[in-house]
């Protein structure tokens, strides 16, 4: 029987007790008129009001160059949370009370002084203890000037474990590459110190996510087992039917290798592959990931078609419906070769993953969403029974399913009834949905909420980030030599381009069945 929190009579703030819990602060989103915000930001605080993990002494504004004032952002606030589950309009008018908006040219320093002030007003009518979070919901092309402005005008320090505290919050893509990581970086950290910067990866706040060191290290069984004397090799797939949506300017400068590997599949690499932290806190738990993103083997450069392939979705039928190439949607060159899709073997070079490959693939426009860890076991190497050989019995494989059906799952062979001695696959498992009765919490409640807390552990360090920079910008490099003759390769529908099995089929495996 799964004991949920209802069971144990615990309300979420007594759970809070034993950890940190939520301070009063201000939130102030730069780039508020923006999609982010309406998508995510704005939900996700509010899930945090309903759920009383916020404070009840916060507030928020919103600003970007959009000339909006309170009224018009606090209407576009309310529209969005008509939309939302947690429905409550009662609670929802009290949530807009504590939302204002200001319009300020980022360049000019009177506009952000104006800004400060409202701030400073806000801080005592809402009692926020000058506790503030800086959202940066815009490109990151502009965070660099804004966060110098901000410190010229002392809106922004540095400071350490101090009270009242002032946290950054940082949108991904974080820079274009190595440099431009490095470069940002080192502005942020001229201006703030490493302890107030969250550089955000909603995949790291999902509950899925989260539950993979849970699984690893709060049970025996497998552990011991996580290592290339048992795993033949691993599988991530976060394969999406969406195409690029409305946000071609972005995407077609910026392809699946910026988008999904340099930030969430490296991650999820990370998390299964990492060792032991000795605790459960937030820089050992850094530590570990960044140790196996640095031991990642550069790809080699004269067998780069053996470790990468890379696609560009064409025109294609998703759930029946006709669906446009890459290259015809709106605001894409017609000649683009940006890559939608991408897939790559990685060899990671430590004792426990000695020559065990992990092959990743993300892509746009696939057959199915899923995003998934499979975690592929060797086969039995000898049949003791007569009639099966041992490569017919099925590997034993452990899924970690991200979404959707978010559950775990191992499959394994067992006997079929009967009087002759035949083998089927089965599969034990369990469903988030099925297992507790409790909705999971958005990634970005779950974000939020650890940086009113000041909890690190969910954001990326400024040595992750270079890191993982680091290994994807030596594939960009490498990206002309890598671009088949042929774009588009995959057809919108499929499971990606042909070369991508050529990476998996060489070693003799294939790529999971979805
Ligand atoms: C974002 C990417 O970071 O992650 C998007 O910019 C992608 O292109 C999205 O669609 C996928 O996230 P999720 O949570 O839907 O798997």
């Amino acid at each position: 029987m799964i004991k949920t929190n209802a069971d144990l009579n615990i309300t979420p703030c007594e759970y809070f007790h034993h950890e940190k819990a939520p301070e009063p602060c201000g939130i102030i989103i730069f780039g508020a008129s923006g999609d982010l915000t309406h998508r995510k930001l704005i939900p996700g605080l509010y899930d945090l009001y309903h759920d009383k993990l916020i404070s009840e002494d916060f507030f928020i504004v919103g600003s970007a160059r959009t000339r909006w004032n309170d009224k018009i952002f606090r209407q576009r606030v309310s529209e969005i949370l008509k939309e939302k589950e947690k429905s409550d309009s009662a609670l929802q008018k009290k949530f807009i009370k504590h939302i204002y908006y200001r319009s300020a040219e980022y360049s000019d320093p009177e506009s952000l002084r104006s800004l400060a002030a409202l701030m400073k007003e806000l801080n005592i009518k809402h009692k926020a203890k000058e506790n503030i979070i800086f959202y940066f919901a815009t490109p990151s092309s502009v965070y660099c000037e804004l966060i110098q402005k901000l410190a010229q005008i002392g809106m922004i320090s540095k400071m350490k474990n101090a009270k009242p505290w002032i946290h950054a919050v940082f949108e991904k893509p974080f820079g274009c590459d190595l440099e431009s990581a490095r470069k940002l970086n080192k502005v942020i950290l001229n201006a703030l110190d490493e302890t107030q910067v969250y550089r955000i990866d909603h995949y790291l706040g999902k509950e899925t996510v989260q539950n993979i060191l849970i699984f690893r290290f709060a049970n025996n069984i497998f552990e011991t087992l996580w290592n290339r004397h048992y795993i033949d090799h691993v599988q991530i797939t976060a394969s999406e039917i969406l195409g690029i949506e409305h946000r071609a300017g972005y995407y077609d400068k910026t392809g699946v290798l910026r988008d999904m590997f340099q930030n969430h599949m490296l991650q999820l690499l990370a998390l299964i592959a990492m060792e032991r932290p000795t605790k459960f806190e937030s820089e050992e738990y850094r530590n570990q990931k960044l140790k196996v993103v640095e031991a990642i083997r550069a790809i080699p450069k004269g067998k780069l078609h053996d470790f990468i392939a890379l696609g560009q979705y064409g025109s294609g039928k998703i759930a029946g419906r006709k669906v446009p190439a890459y290259v015809k949607e709106k605001g894409v060159p017609p000649h683009s070769k940006t890559e939608t899709f991408a897939a790559l073997k990685i060899l990671i070079d430590n004792p426990r993953w000695r020559g065990v490959p992990f092959y990743l693939r993300s892509g746009k426009r696939l057959n199915h969403p899923m995003t998934e860890i499979a975690i592929h076991f060797k086969r039995v190497e000898h049949s003791i029974f007569p009639h099966l050989k041992s490569d017919q019995f099925g590997p034993n494989v452990l899924s970690f399913r991200i979404h959707p059906d978010e559950g775990i799952f191992l499959s394994f062979e067992a006997k079929y009834p009967g009087p002759k001695l035949h083998t089927a696959s089965l599969n034990l498992g369990f469903k988030y949905k099925d297992a507790f009765k409790t909705t999971l919490m958005s990634a970005y409640e779950r974000l939020l909420l650890d940086c009113t807390r000041g909890d690190q552990m969910l954001f990326v360090r400024e040595d992750m980030v270079e890191a993982s920079w680091k290994f994807i910008t030596a594939i960009l490099k490498e990206r002309k030599k890598l671009l088949p003759r042929v774009f588009p390769n995959y057809q919108s529908g499929s499971w990606g381009p042909q070369n991508a099995n050529k990476i998996i089929n060489q070693d003799g495996r294939r790529w999971q069945d979805f």
